[in-house]
């Protein structure tokens, strides 16, 4: 398996980064009151915060990824957390979603949205793939100022080099590709919880 592979899935599902994900779960339910319906989780990753969601949710949940590699961990960590009949891994680019329009209650992604080539497209195929009504809740972070501090100290010093930051995104580009998309009802957050966009189709 590919190291990098390797590194996000043992950080994630079990490791030090693991404390994150139910954080950012609980913020996405309590802003939303969302629990039951369909979801998809964009950029996915191992699952992490497919699980999260799971737990404490009714969701059916797509965890889609553009990494087959990582859909394979993603699988088995599905498997053992014992979410094989609510979450369903699905390969898949933001910038080309495989679902029809209006398909989903919810999309939410964590760190996937700084490795897009290009904003305005994901954005304008998570509102296509989303119901009216339905909700978007995209960005990234650590869920709190504390956690992220922890979270970096832990990797630096299991690893002994610094923790690398994802790639940057201006908050400028990310609420024109909103707009552009023609999302008007939204919240920018960017904070100690992230960089993160909440709207509403
Ligand atoms: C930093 S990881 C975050 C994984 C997970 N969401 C988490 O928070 O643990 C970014 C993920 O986005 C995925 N990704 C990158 N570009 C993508 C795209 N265009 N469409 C779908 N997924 C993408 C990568 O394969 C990777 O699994």
């Amino acid at each position: 398996m590919d190291k990098d592979l390797q590194t996000m899935d043992s950080l994630s599902i079990t490791g030090v980064r693991a404390p994150i994900y139910p954080i950012i779960a609980e913020q996405i339910v309590d802003e939303l009151k969302i629990r039951e319906g369909i979801a998809i989780d964009v950029g996915a990753g191992p699952a992490a915060l497919s699980i999260a969601m799971a737990r404490i949710t009714n969701l059916e949940i797509y965890a889609m990824d553009i990494s087959t590699e990582i859909l394979e961990i993603a699988q088995k960590s599905i498997e053992n957390e014992g979410f094989n009949d609510r979450i369903k891994p699905i390969l898949g680019d933001v910038h080309q979603i495989p679902f029809q329009d209006h398909f989903a209650n919810l999309i939410f992604s964590r760190g996937s949205m700084f490795f897009w080539n290009d904003l305005t497209t994901a954005f304008k195929e998570i509102n296509r793939v989303l119901m009216p009504g339905g909700f978007g809740f995209i960005g990234g972070g650590f869920g709190s100022a504390a956690v992220k501090k922890k979270v970096k100290k832990q990797i630096k010093h299991q690893s002994n080099r610094p923790y690398e930051n994802s790639p940057k995104i201006q908050v400028d580009d990310l609420e024109t590709a909103v707009k552009d998309v023609g999302i008007h009802s939204y919240t920018i957050i960017n904070d100690e919880s992230g960089l993160w966009v909440i709207f509403k189709k």
